[in-house]
């Protein structure tokens, strides 16, 4: 019963004719499955909220094909698509009961009374708040997790085909953010209809959908379950934006061989070799090149300088750099280590499974990297993902 939605070579130009056009959307083409809940994640601007309305058509696009399933809605209006949306702001009618708030759809559709008593009892329930409905009261005087529910009550009560949620859990407080995550993917999951969740917030993301695609200045960067994303991330801004990555100034170190493995320095203290899968340069590699090492937190370790001197020929080496802050997260205890920026981008987040004996804040210690883990990058890209990293935050 659950539809496909599919893009095709989406374009929107806001003002196309007029002195200043925008390019909001640049020849976005994938498809989300039936049944899927889907993520649309990207920093501030990068069309997310475009391409929701878009969907829903309320605005039309200058290029390319929208479909439900098979149908080609692009030239549909709005009132005939049969979507359930749930705006950022919620929207609810603060003069109207929630009862009425919830029916306002049904009733503007001139749906039966004894159809639309029976459809907001079920809704009620299924967003868990049939107490609420039985006070009724003017949604003024809910809590935001309950207006929450609401919104998404109204959005589902006539059995929408496609349901839109942009940024549904913006206004909430990190613990309720957390808990409605969860409940958002609950419901989604029983009533199976196809659902877009757009977020700026990876985490949330991350743990909400089936798939993301990653979007900037109108495009898709990637596009994956979070599996994917998180370990095999396409280049440097994917990989900086879902999850933590530390980048380090790489230099290849002698030519690769024909499946393009070849050592690569950073500085003269480590040399790793990263496995040809997760370089993600265009073509061969050749000795004196630049090139972005990438490393995630729980693919660096540390050692502690002083006893690592102790042992022989000091055991392979590392970067040397500074503890900044330790902090014990539970499962694993992380540090924060300072080190020079000929090396690395920032300072380094390095995630062990046990606290590493004798070293505290502002001692010195040797990071490694574990190469095999380690992705390789253009280093053309640094600047633009630091720079947007810092306008999302
Ligand atoms: N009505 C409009 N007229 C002109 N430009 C617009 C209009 N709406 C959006 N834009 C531009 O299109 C681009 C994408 O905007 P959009 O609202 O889709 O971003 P977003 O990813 O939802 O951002 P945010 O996370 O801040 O909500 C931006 O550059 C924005 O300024
Ligand atoms: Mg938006």
């Amino acid at each position: 019963m659950s539809l496909s939605m599919t893009y095709e070579g989406v374009e929107k130009v806001f003002d196309p004719e007029g002195r200043n056009p925008v390019r909001a959307l640049n020849s976005v083409s994938f498809t989300i499955e039936p049944g899927e809940l889907f993520c649309l994640l990207g920093p501030s601007g990068c069309g997310k909220t475009t391409l929701l309305r878009c969907t829903a058509g309320l605005e039309s696009i200058t290029g390319g094909k929208i479909y439900y399933g098979e149908r080609d809605v692009t030239t549909i209006p709005p009132f005939r698509r049969n979507i359930g949306m749930v705006f950022q702001s919620f929207a609810l009618y603060p003069h109207m009961s929630v009862y009425e708030n919830v029916a306002y759809g049904m009733r503007v559709r001139k749906v039966p009374e004894e159809t639309i008593r029976t459809k907001v009892t079920e809704i009620m329930d299924l967003v868990g708040l049939p107490d609420v409905l039985k006070r009724n009261p003017s949604p003024t005087a809910l809590s935001g997790g309950q207006k929450q529910r609401v919104a998404v009550a109204r959005a589902l009560v006539y059995d929408p085909e496609i349901l839109l949620l942009d940024e549904p859990l913006a206004n909430l407080d990190a613990k309720l953010r957390r808990r409605m995550r969860a409940e958002i993917r609950r419901i989604q999951k029983v009533t199976g209809i196809t659902t877009i969740f757009v977020t700026h917030d990876q985490e949330e993301a991350m743990a909400i959908g089936d798939r993301l695609a990653v979007l900037r200045d109108g495009n898709v960067e990637q596009l994956g379950s979070s599996g994917e994303l998180y370990h095999e991330p396409q280049n440097a801004f994917v990989a900086n934006f879902i999850g933590k990555m530390n980048f380090f100034h790489g230099n290849v170190a002698s030519a690769a061989g024909a499946n393009r493995e070849s050592p690569v320095r950073i500085g003269n203290e480590l040399e790793i070799r990263p496995h040809s899968e997760r370089i993600k340069l265009e073509g061969p590699l050749s000795p004196g090149q630049d090139v972005l090492v990438g490393a995630r937190p729980e693919n660096l370790s540390i050692t502690n300088v002083s006893s690592a001197a102790g042992e022989a020929g000091g055991s392979g080496g590392g970067i040397v750099g500074r503890v900044n802050v330790i902090q014990n997260l539970g499962q694993i205890t992380r540090y924060e280590v300072v080190v020079d920026d000929a090396y690395a981008i920032d300072a380094l987040e390095v995630d062990m499974y046990a606290p590493v004996d004798g070293v505290t804040e502002g001692d010195e210690v040797a990071v490694q990297v574990n190469g095999e883990k380690a992705l390789l990058f253009a280093p053309e890209t640094v600047a633009d993902t630091v720079a947007e990293e810092e306008e999302v935050s």
